[in-house]
């Protein structure tokens, strides 16, 4: 490797390909590469790999609980989770998951309500370890920034942060702040998404070569409805063409390939289909001189990205939730040995299948992953997402009370992140191809597998 590859990371594809690319995409990468002007500094503050967390058991608050913060919450206390402060701009929200704390038989937590702001005063608090964001995805940057630079390790919700001077901003600051910034992407914690894990580990897919995931879920009535996500989510159609969603389907097919883990995202090329969706739902469901008649959608209703890792394998992500489609995340992976895929999960391996037809999930349970096999009952019996919120936050509360690194950290937050804005600017340019930064600057060609694969 000559000192150009090493220090693109990336070997001779990607020279190849900015020379192809051009003039005018070259000033888009280097306008990019500027948006992380600080990022020698994050380096000279050392890496955040392989960090574990402090060794204890973690005081949580709570940033946001409304619908997916207080299902975050219940899950949490399942988990023996100890939760010290609440904080909502809406104070009924924060007062009922203060009910929910109490109810588990916890002291009530001490609530900051009623400002935009509020979180900041939380934040200030030394008896905070850990500190959970469910709001708007606009806030999530500046919230798990603050709650950083407060001392305090950071968990935010999908789909992370939404621009790529966010993406660095996390990075930088866990870096400078020794506190770590992770996502909680819970679908990497699935009963089939961790089995398949172990199978890939053990060899029985071969060398890996490609991977589908997509988030392809009717939500036109919620993006219509006059409460939750219906207050802000509706809006982000009207930003951004490109995928504004990708890491339910991207998170377990880069833990299946390893991603900043001996490979990586290396560039992206995006297109979007026309956008008629919304169009349709609110001429159908609304009344003519309703003002969200007035709104303007311009994401695609399918947001279609393709990916190229720096190894040359690829990965196809998908992103629909305008249009009349049963729930579907797709999570396939495919190798020289066979291939897997979900709804409904089937395997297919080289000389163990008859007549071309796949075989159902249930034949390889003896790799369920042992937090299932553990937790399992609990997990499905709770019910969040069919157990995998549960599986996700013990095992959370888990690395944190045993010490240990988290299975995912900024890095991952920052790569499966950066696939949104990424994916604007390559829709926004005719689907040229766009470069990911490397936020672990050279560190992912170096790493051992994430720790998710084994742990029980
Ligand atoms: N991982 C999953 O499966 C999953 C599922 C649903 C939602 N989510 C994510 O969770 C996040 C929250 O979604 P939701 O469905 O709970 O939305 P929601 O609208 O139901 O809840 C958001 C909450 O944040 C509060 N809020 C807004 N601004 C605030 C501020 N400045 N300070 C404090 N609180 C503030 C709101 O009052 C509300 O209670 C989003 O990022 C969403 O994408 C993830």
């Amino acid at each position: 490797m000559n000192s150009d590859e090493q220090n693109t990371g990336l070997g001779s594809w990607s020279r190849r390909r900015f020379v192809q690319m051009g003039a005018a995409s070259a000033v888009v990468l280097g306008a990019m590469n500027s948006a992380h002007a600080n990022a020698d500094e994050a380096t000279t503050s050392g890496t955040m790999i392989d960090v574990p967390f402090d060794k204890r058991n973690p005081r949580v608050a709570f940033i946001g609980t409304g619908g997916r913060g207080t299902n975050l919450l219940e899950n949490l206390l399942a988990a023996d989770g100890q939760v010290v402060a609440l904080c909502d701009l809406v104070r009924d929200h924060a007062e009922h998951a203060a009910s929910l704390v109490v109810k588990a038989g916890q002291a009530k937590p001490q609530i900051f309500a009623d400002d935009p702001y509020a979180f900041e005063a939380m934040l200030a608090k030394d008896d905070i370890d850990l500190v959970l964001v469910a709001t708007p995805w606009s806030w999530h940057a500046e919230m798990a920034i603050a709650a950083m630079k407060h001392g305090k390790d950071v968990c935010i919700e999908v789909p992370g942060v939404v621009t790529l001077a966010e993406c660095w901003k996390i990075v930088e600051t866990s870096e400078q702040t020794r506190k770590h910034c992770t996502m909680l992407e819970n679908c990497c914690y699935g009963y089939n998404e961790t089995l398949i894990l172990r199978m890939i580990h053990d060899g029985k897919f071969g060398d890996l070569l490609y991977g589908e995931g997509a988030y392809l879920h009717d939500l036109r009535e919620e993006l219509f409805s006059d409460k939750g996500e219906g207050l802000w989510r509706r809006a982000e159609h009207t930003m951004r063409d490109g995928n504004l969603y990708p890491s339910h389907g991207l998170g377990p097919v880069a833990n299946y390939m390893n991603m900043q883990r001996g490979d990586r995202f290396g560039y992206i090329v995006s297109m979007s289909s026309p956008q008629r969706g919304l169009d349709q739902y609110r001429k159908e469901h609304l009344h003519p001189g309703d003002p969200r008649m007035e709104e303007r959608y311009v994401a695609g209703d399918m947001n279609t990205s393709l990916i190229k890792t720096a190894k040359g394998l690829t990965i196809t992500v998908k992103h629909a939730v305008a249009t009349p489609h049963p729930y579907d995340r797709i999570n396939l992976i495919a190798g020289s040995k066979g291939i897997f895929q979900d709804y409904p999960p089937r395997i297919y391996l080289d000389g163990q299948n008859k007549d071309e037809s796949y075989m159902p999930l249930e034949s390889w349970k003896q790799y369920a992953h042992p937090l299932w096999v553990k937790e399992g009952q609990l997990a499905a019996k709770l019910g969040g997402h069919g157990g995998m919120d549960f599986i996700m936050l013990y095992r959370l509360l888990q690395c944190a009370r045993e010490g240990l690194p988290p299975d995912m950290d900024v890095y991952d937050a920052a790569s499966w992140s950066a696939v949104g804005p990424l994916s604007v600017s390559s829709v926004s340019r005719g689907s040229a191809p766009v470069d990911f930064p490397d936020f672990t600057q050279g560190k992912w060609m170096q790493r051992n597998i994430s720790p998710i694969a084994s742990q029980a």
